[in-house]
Parts: structure tokens; C-alpha cells; sequence
């Protein structure tokens, strides 16, 4: 199988071929997910909740996400893996350093860090030291505290245009790729089209360049809420591998996500 890069992303937004990402955590499933052809996967800190039993991601340590991302390397060897900086572990551009080389030392090939304009120069400082940063907007989970609860973002126009306005500059400061959570359908289209980096989307509709789940989500085995976004996969399909199949399906045909998934 060649080997998955973000060059080839980028050659997917510009050809219109949706990107399917999933998150994983260990090795048997990044090899399962590389075999039937996943683009991207995400170790993330959602680890904290569908692993760890956490009530949110805020608890995750670099440790943990490092530990996943050497399994998950392990099981895809050409796997594109972008790794979640979890919470605090980039407060100062030098602490995202040091953390983020850490991850990229574990196997990953990009880092994910959830915020705005205040990370313009901790993206500038990763990128310009060989570190591809993946930026995330929209429903940020680390600051579950700060929001009150996991809602839909950027319903407001000036909320909107907040969020183009930082897709923007964070691809400036040197972001390559863009995950939007929970913004209504009309936003993830305007904001894939305003950048050039892919941007995918979870809860953010069929028009983002790709789409990405939490495969438990996926599989059904969230154990309190599954959110409206998500879909179960497993039901439909009765085996792990032909639910990974039609999910890829159901994402590069666009049939996923429908209304009954997304925000309108
Ligand atoms: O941690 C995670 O699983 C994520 C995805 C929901 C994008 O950040
Ligand atoms: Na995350």
C-alpha cells in the first residue's frame, strides 16, 4: 500500500475525492483501518472518554496519546496519524514543542491542537521546526468548562465569521489540515472553501473535504450518549470490516452525513 502524506490530501481537496478519517487507538485496528483504505486516522484525546472512562478530555496526558499513537504506528505503517495534543500540553509555543516532538517521535505525522488567533504563533513555531499542524475549530471539547456543555458552535453570523476569519489565519501560521466539530452545514461548506488546506469535518456536514468519526461512535459501542452526528455503522453491516467498508462508502459518495446527521 503507498504510503498515505498530506501532500495526498491536498491532492484529494483539489480533486474533489472526499477524505474518510476515523480515530484510533491501537494496533489492531489502525491495521484494519489501513486495510480497507482509510486516509487518515486520529489518535485522540476522545481516548479519555471512550478508553479511559473519563467525563472529558481533559484529563489526557502526553503520555497517554503518545502511548496509543506508537500502537496505532505499529499496526499502519503507512497510515497518515495525526496525534491530539491534549489539554495544557501547549500553552507556550516552547511547551508545544517540546510536547508535540514527543508525539511525532511516537509515530505521528501531524499534531492536532484545538483554538484560534491565540495559537497563530505556537502553529509558526511548530511548522517552521518540521512539525505539520492540524488546527481545530468549532466545538472545542478541552474547553467543555469554559462553553458549559458540548453544543453546536458558530450559529450566530459574526460567530461564522469569526471562525473563516481564524481557518485563515491559522492556515497562514502554517496549518495544513483543519478538523471543524459541531457547526451548522452552511459554515463547513463556507469554510472549506475559504482555505485551501483540506478542512474535515465531524457534525459539519456533507460539504467539508472529508469526514472523521470516533470509531466507537461508529461501531456502537458508546456506552451513555451518542451524539446526533454520529452514526452506527456496526448495525447496518453486522461485521467490523464491512462497517469500516460502508462508512468509506457512504463518505466518499456523499450519502454521509445526511440531515439527520448534520446541523442545518
Ligand atoms: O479526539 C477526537 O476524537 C477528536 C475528533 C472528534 C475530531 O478530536
Ligand atoms: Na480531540
Amino acid at each position: 500500500m503507498a504510503k498515505n502524506t498530506i501532500a495526498k490530501l491536498f491532492k484529494q481537496k483539489q480533486s474533489g475525492d472526499k477524505i474518510t478519517a476515523i480515530t484510533a487507538y491501537d494496533a489492531s485496528f489502525s491495521h484494519l483501518f489501513a486495510e480497507c483504505g482509510i486516509d487518515l486516522m486520529l489518535v485522540g484525546d476522545s481516548l479519555g472518554m471512550v478508553l479511559q472512562g473519563q467525563d472529558s478530555t481533559v484529563p489526557v496526558s502526553v503520555a497517554d496519546i503518545a502511548y496509543h499513537t506508537r500502537a496505532v504506528r505499529n499496526g499502519a505503517k503507512e497510515a497518515f496519524v495525526v496525534a491530539d495534543m491534549p489539554f495544557m500540553s501547549y500553552s507556550t509555543p516552547a511547551d508545544a514543542c517540546q510536547n508535540a516532538a514527543e508525539l511525532m517521535r511516537a509515530g505521528a505525522n501531524m499534531v492536532k491542537l484545538e483554538g484560534g488567533e491565540w495559537l497563530i504563533e505556537t502553529v509558526k513555531a511548530l511548522h517552521t521546526r518540521g512539525i505539520p499542524v492540524c488546527a481545530h475549530l468549532g466545538l472545542l471539547p478541552q474547553s467543555v468548562n469554559v462553553i458549559g456543555g458540548y453544543k453546536v458552535q458558530g450559529r450566530e453570523q459574526h460567530q461564522a465569521d469569526a471562525l473563516i476569519k481564524q481557518a485563515s489565519q491559522l492556515e497562514q501560521a502554517g496549518a495544513q489540515l483543519l478538523v471543524v466539530e459541531c457547526i451548522p452545514n452552511a459554515l463547513g461548506k463556507a469554510v472549506s472553501e475559504a482555505v485551501n488546506m483540506p478542512v474535515i469535518g465531524i457534525g459539519a456536514g456533507a460539504d467539508t473535504d472529508g469526514q472523521i468519526l470516533v470509531m466507537h461512535d461508529m461501531l456502537g459501542l458508546t456506552a451513555n450518549y451518542l451524539p446526533k452526528f454520529a452514526k452506527n455503522y456496526l448495525q447496518q453491516s453486522g461485521d467490523v470490516r464491512s462497517a469500516i467498508q460502508t462508512y468509506i462508502e457512504e463518505v466518499k459518495s456523499g450519502r454521509f452525513p445526511d440531515a439527520e446527521h448534520s446541523f442545518g
